[in-house]
């Protein structure tokens, strides 16, 4: 990836931080929104038409939070892979020298980890709302990519949530190095993705 000569180390371009920072804030916007309508769509107290007390409210709100979601999550997805193919295609700025290898080595690790999620998570989604066919979104039908298969469509919702509970973990570490470079290492690491003007 070419450096650019405004900033005074190689630094990721405006573009690839432009991807980095427009799914990490759907990405942060995603998870409250995920546990929050399925909260409201299978656990929260009301009552039936008999008034028995059920779980789970289906009003317009539920709906709405849904085809959020869905939408969201497909947008998050057409960006991760757009932003793969500019990374595959462009590269990055090498790696800071003065970072010892076992940590530039973990930190690719978790990098890679976290692309290969972030597909794998919101195709998992697409696939259990297929399979249980839950496909409206907003006004709109998804097309069905699958048959219907009730119990499959449950399992991939598990494996949709532990993915989504992986890509916690992983933001977390990640947040923790960017917070260990800034402010007890002092290097020159988060600069990369943020960088300072050179006047
Ligand atoms: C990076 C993208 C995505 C992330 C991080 C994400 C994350 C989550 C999270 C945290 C939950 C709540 C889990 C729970 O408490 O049960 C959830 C539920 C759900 N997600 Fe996603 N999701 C993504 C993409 C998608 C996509 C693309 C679709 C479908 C097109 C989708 C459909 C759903 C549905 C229908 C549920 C509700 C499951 C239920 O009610 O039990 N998600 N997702
Ligand atoms: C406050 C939040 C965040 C901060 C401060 C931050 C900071 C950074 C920094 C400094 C780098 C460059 C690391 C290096 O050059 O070695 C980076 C790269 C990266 N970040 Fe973040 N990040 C944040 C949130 C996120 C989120 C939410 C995701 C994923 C959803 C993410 C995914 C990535 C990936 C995949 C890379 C590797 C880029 C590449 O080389 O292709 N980041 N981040």
């Amino acid at each position: 990836m070419a450096q650019d000569p405004k900033y005074a180390l190689p630094t990721y371009t405006p573009t690839a931080r432009a991807f980095h920072w427009l799914i990490a804030l759907l990405i942060f916007i995603q998870f409250p929104l995920g546990f929050y309508m399925s909260y409201r769509g299978n656990e929260m107290p009301s009552v039936n038409e008999k008034g028995e007390p059920v779980k789970g409210v289906w009003d317009a709100l539920t709906g709405y939070l849904y085809s959020s979601h869905k939408l969201l999550g497909l947008i998050v997805l057409t960006l991760v892979v757009l932003r793969l193919l500019y990374r595959l295609t462009q590269g990055a700025p090498r790696s800071d020298p003065t970072v010892p290898p076992a940590l530039t080595g973990i930190s690719h690790l978790v990098h890679w980890a976290l692309y290969a999620l972030l597909i794998a998570v919101p195709v998992l989604g697409y696939l259990a709302i297929s399979y249980g066919d839950f496909l409206d979104i907003f006004n709109f039908r998804l097309p069905m990519l699958t048959v219907k298969n009730d119990d499959l469509s449950k399992e991939i919702f598990e494996w949709h949530e532990l993915g989504a509970f992986l890509i916690i973990g992983f933001v977390t570490l990640h947040i923790i190095a960017a917070v260990y470079h800034y402010f007890v290492r002092r290097d020159r690491v988060v600069e990369r993705m943020i960088p300072k003007r050179v006047a």
